[in-house]
């Protein structure tokens, strides 16, 4: 397989165009293994399960909540977290258990809508990818990733799971219930700084571990309203609103209870002046105050308290998230962040409010819909610097540490870090998701890219945007980590292989049960081109992409080029070239692949299984579990499992732990103390609320 593609559009017609798979947004909220419901054991499609499997495959997905079902219209990444484990120790056999991520929030939504249906002033909504009460506050959905967090000098296997806009918590491996946040929320801080019960935490859903000292890293950033406002595209774009502007600016005036400020809407020339006040206000409506730029690096040894730094460049002006940290990195020597193409934040709040108003929800997505930055802002902090940071649990003094900032071309949603980082020469290898937008969602109105005038399936209303506008791209950087310069860089593409890349895997335990300081190779799967995930208002945001491969109308074209079906390939980090890839048959989506080192097998990073889910046109409700051998992926799957139960619509991360156990960690933040501060605050409905509804499921904690 070579290195890099020449890319020749293929210009012929009479391709048949790939279809989403209807089980897509299908997806179960039944948890098996708990209740007297027995774990399902997944039964044999094809093929034969490899009798020196493994450990324990954790997967999390979205599945919607109680009142919005998962594929209905919510955008799909926005749902209660579904965590899956898959139990690979009983040879020949797969078991599933499962169970809904429970935090407090979950909970107080739960009784919201069940046990108060009336006091709709307090319920959660879906606000684009976030759900929000503008009492109560902001869902922690747990529904991204996982971080394991191996203490192994003292033999304890700790997994957390994770989300951009939360606290990450601490589940038990056993059993799977949520055991408590990492970190209390006076350790935390909210982008929305009013004291609502459940604060609007912006952190990163991968938090990293290093396992030699046992440090746990995060982030937790606010973005000010200035820079919220940055998200709003060219107000040119006020052309294509719908005549109805003053029905709309007027409905959001209601909605915040600013019925002043509706004579400002009645000219038309004050729009521009409207607009901006509609976004101010709001957000002062909803925080109070001025939201202002922070970000915190925090560091955790799973047991006492947090301990954080404020970051600031060389000449001491703060560190300004544009978008999100959805991932951060460690080395050796340094922490590695990157501000990622990935959407999200205060403005999800403002994104969608009105999800049955549909000519609402347009003019809402004209005005605050941007492209993602085509660059990635890096920021490096030296761990030697991390002494003494501020403790926020018992000092309010802050702490600030200089960070590097480096600018890459291209944007990124992951990445991952060599840990050694010889003569300070940091290794990131990069995904780069050229013009790919995953915040966007196609919505019931879509119009069709490819065909004017048709509306995209109504079927996939919610579902990701996966109409990527240009090919994707893979890069491994070395980055001094001390001066900020490239020192080398190798960037590869194929226009099929990586036509969207997603998410990776690659082997993170050697047999001794440590971890490998330079990753030698990284499985990667994309997404493929669907023709019926491209809305036209994706293409037309991202036709003028300014790192274009692939020309416009090369892209105009692909649906009558040949098909871009998806792949599950491997790159080999030393040279650079794709070694070994899966082509999936037309009209397959894949996602959540992970790496399973074999029993008794050798240290190489491709000694193992890769195991992922796969959704195919051969049912409307029923997903499959594909095996492949990790060092044979073009041979095929070794094995499709399934089960009429197994329903699991579109999976995020995944990790492996080679052993579980009821938890023994001491380590627990006690939910009534963590709350009560900001509930005392609160009217009689949000503290009965609590009282009734959520303690009492944390009465031992
Ligand atoms: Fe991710």
């Amino acid at each position: 397989m070579t290195k890099i593609t020449n890319i020749q559009p293929d210009m012929s017609v009479g391709y048949e165009s790939a279809k989403v798979p209807q089980s897509l947004m299908n997806s179960s909220r039944k948890e098996f293994g708990k209740n007297g419901c027995p774990k399902l054991r997944l039964e044999v499609k094809e093929g034969k399960i490899p009798l020196d499997l493994q450990g324990h495959v954790f997967i999390v997905s979205p599945v919607g909540f109680e009142d919005s079902t998962y594929g209905k219209g919510l955008a799909v990444f926005n749902g209660d977290g579904m965590i899956y484990r898959l139990d690979l120790d009983m040879q020949g056999e797969v078991y599933l258990k499962t169970e809904l991520a429970r935090t407090p929030c979950f909970y107080a939504d739960f009784a919201i809508q069940k046990q108060h249906p009336t006091q709709s002033r307090y319920r959660f909504y879906n606000w684009g990818l976030m759900r929000y009460s503008l009492i109560l506050g902001l869902r922690d959905s747990l529904n991204t990733a996982f971080l394991p967090m191996p203490f192994l000098d003292k033999g304890e296997e700790r997994l957390l799971v994770t989300y951009d806009a939360g606290r990450p918590y601490e589940i038990d491996t056993e059993s799977l219930k949520v055991i408590t946040p990492a970190g209390s929320n006076r350790e935390w801080r909210s982008a929305i700084p009013i004291k609502q019960p459940f604060p609007a935490h912006l952190s990163t859903a991968h938090p990293t571990f290093d396992a030699v000292t046992g440090e746990m890293f995060t982030v937790n950033y606010g973005r000010s309203v200035i820079n919220l406002l940055d998200t709003i595209p060219s107000f040119e774009k006020l052309n294509e609103l719908p005549d109805d502007i003053e029905d709309l600016l007027s409905a959001i005036a209601r909605l915040f209870g600013r019925e002043f400020l509706q004579p400002l809407f009645q000219e038309t020339r004050q729009v521009f002046e409207a607009i901006f006040n509609l976004v101010e206000k709001s957000v002062e409506a909803i925080v109070g105050i001025e939201v202002p730029n922070f970000v915190y690096l925090m560091r955790w040894d799973g047991n006492g308290d947090m301990e954080r730094w404020r970051l600031v460049l060389s000449d001491g002006s703060p560190v300004k998230i544009e978008q999100s940290v959805h991932q951060i990195g460690v080395t050796k020597d340094y922490i590695v962040l990157i501000d990622t193409a990935f959407k999200v934040g205060v403005e999800q709040l403002l994104n969608n409010p009105f999800p049955d108003n549909e000519p609402l929800e347009k003019s809402f997505r004209v005005l605050l819909t941007r492209p993602q930055s085509p660059d990635s802002n890096i920021y490096i902090v030296r761990r030697r610097d991390l002494i003494n940071g501020q403790r926020p649990a018992a000092c309010d003094t802050e702490v600030t540490i200089v960070a590097k900032k480096v600018i890459l071309p291209l944007e990124s949603i992951h990445f991952l870090t060599d840990y050694d980082n010889p003569d300070s020469n940091i290794t990131l290898h990069i995904a780069h998701n050229c013009a790919t937008d995953v915040s966007e969602v196609v919505r019931a109105y879509d119009e069709s890219a490819y065909q004017p005038g048709r509306s995209l399936p109504s079927r996939l209303d919610g579902m990701l945007a996966i109409g990527q506008m240009d090919v994707n791209r893979l890069g491994r950087y070395k980055i001094n980590g001390e001066t900020g310069a490239i020192v080398d860089s190798q960037v590869i593409h194929d226009d099929r292989i990586t036509f969207g890349v997603g998410l990776y895997t690659y082997r993170e335990r050697l047999p001794s049960g440590e971890f490998p300081t330079k990753i030698e190779n990284i499985y990667w799967h994309s997404w493929g081109f669907w023709e019926e995930l491209m809305p036209k208002f994706i293409f037309d945001l991202y036709k003028d992409y300014k790192h274009r491969m692939l020309g416009e109308e090369v892209m105009r074209n692909l649906p009558n080029q040949k098909p871009k079906p998806v792949y599950l390939f491997r790159v080999e980090t030393e040279t650079m070239e794709f070694a070994d890839a899966y082509e999936f048959p037309i009209s397959y989506m894949i996602s959540s692949p992970q790496f399973v080192p074999r029993k008794d097998g050798t240290g190489s990073s491709t000694d193992g299984y890769i195991l992922c889910t796969v959704l195919t046109p051969e049912s409307e409700t029923q997903d499959e579990i594909w095996i492949f051998d990790a060092d044979k992926l073009a041979q095929g799957p070794l094995s499709k499992l399934t089960h009429p139960l197994f329903k699991v619509g579109y999976t995020l991360h995944t990790t492996w732990l080679p052993t579980i156990s009821p938890r023994k960690a001491s380590y627990c933040i006690p939910v009534k103390e963590d709350y009560q501060a900001l509930v005392n605050n609160a009217d009689e409905t949000v503290r009965e609320l609590f009282e009734r509804d959520i303690y009492p499921h944390f009465e031992n904690k």
